[in-house]
């Protein structure tokens, strides 16, 4: 265990050790490691980092303008955002398969930040969120294409991008990530917020990815986030919650949750009108390694309560439902 303030200012004097004078680029995807890589370096370096925010389409609500206020306006880290959302979705147009799809979203990725990196910096340092737990998992094997987690992650970079790798987060935890990142400044809640994947949205609209199901979703989920957060936790029969450090939310109580869209329509009524329209799964876990998983037993008012606002609130929505499989034989996210 290591002292918090010590620890900052050996991991900033190494790295300016490590680079001198040269520029960094970081790409960052909102996500709390590369959150915290970006915080510590430009804590170390200053301006001669430049951070390259990704907008694929494909993330949650509000969240571009959460990454740009937190570290330009916040933290004055130098922040691009570059947005591509319609490079990804027309690439994305008329692909189904799952296993595509991700291939897909990374290799755009890849083309999007070494395009617009080159762009704008010499860069000769790539900066990277990799974390102790990414060092062992792609010492062994991989599955699903998860060892390729955003883009060029562990495994090295491609041939072209003549940079050196600056990883100041691989020795440690997940927990001393966190810790680290409340240190540095960035607020509680997105240091502890749940993991989202790097194909985003892309993995959670079954099937073809249309920019309208991306946005009937994300609307969706913010509701559902939104109740989570929201609604003190209580005990209820079946949780696997740490008893010892009882969460103080529903949010805090799972380890993942979101919601799912369903290219799929069913008629319901409202008002004196029928509707036709599309359906969203809920899903929530509860986990401590995401390997294997078990869905959460929220309170029923609480699922109550997020369907009737997600059916009144979101025009093109009009039907609600619950995964309640676990993790073997399902998986967390539906593709
Ligand atoms: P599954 O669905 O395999 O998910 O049970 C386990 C954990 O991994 C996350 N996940 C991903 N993360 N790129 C990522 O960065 C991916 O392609 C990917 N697929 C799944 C998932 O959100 C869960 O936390």
């Amino acid at each position: 265990d290591w002292n918090m303030p010590d620890y900052i200012s050996e991991a900033v004097e190494k790295i300016r050790t490590q680079v001198g004078t040269d520029e960094v680029i970081l790409g960052l995807s909102g996500g709390v490691d590369s959150s915290v890589a970006a915080a510590l370096i430009h804590r170390a370096i200053g301006d001669q980092l430049t951070c390259v925010f990704v907008d694929h389409g494909l993330l949650r609500l509000n969240e571009g303008k959460m990454v740009m206020d937190m570290f330009a306006k916040n933290l004055g880290v130098k922040v691009i955002r570059i947005d591509a959302e319609e490079q990804f979705m027309g690439h994305l147009a008329g692909v189904t398969d799952p296993e595509q799809k991700r291939k897909i979203i990374g290799r755009e990725f890849v083309e999007v930040f070494d395009r617009e990196s080159a762009k704008l910096v010499n860069a000769k340092w790539l900066a990277q969120g990799t974390i102790y737990p990414d060092v062992i998992e792609s010492a062994g094997k991989g599955k699903k294409g998860q060892t390729i987690k955003s883009h060029h992650n562990v495994g090295g970079l491609p041939e072209h991008m003549k940079l050196q790798l600056l990883e100041p987060l691989r020795e440690l935890f997940k927990d001393e990530v966190r810790k680290l990142g409340v240190a540095l400044g960035l607020p509680h809640d997105m240091v502890y917020r749940h993991p989202f994947p790097g194909p985003g949205l892309g993995v959670r609209i079954l099937g073809e990815v249309k920019k309208e199901y991306a946005d009937l979703l994300r609307q969706a989920d913010a509701i559902f986030i939104e109740e989570l957060r929201n609604t003190p936790y209580e005990f209820v029969a079946g949780q696997a919650v740490d008893q010892e450090n009882l969460p103080k939310n529903w949010y805090e109580a799972t380890s993942q949750a979101f919601a799912v869209f369903l290219p799929v329509k069913s008629v319901g009524v409202m008002g004196d009108g029928r509707t036709y329209d599309y359906v969203v799964a809920l899903r929530a876990v509860q986990t401590q390694d995401f390997m294997t998983a078990h869905w959460a037993h929220l309170p029923h008012a609480l699922l109550g309560k997020v369907s009737n606002r997600i059916i009144n609130e979101v025009r093109g929505l009009n039907r609600v439902v619950y995964d309640i499989s676990g993790k073997p034989p399902a998986t967390i996210e539906w593709e």
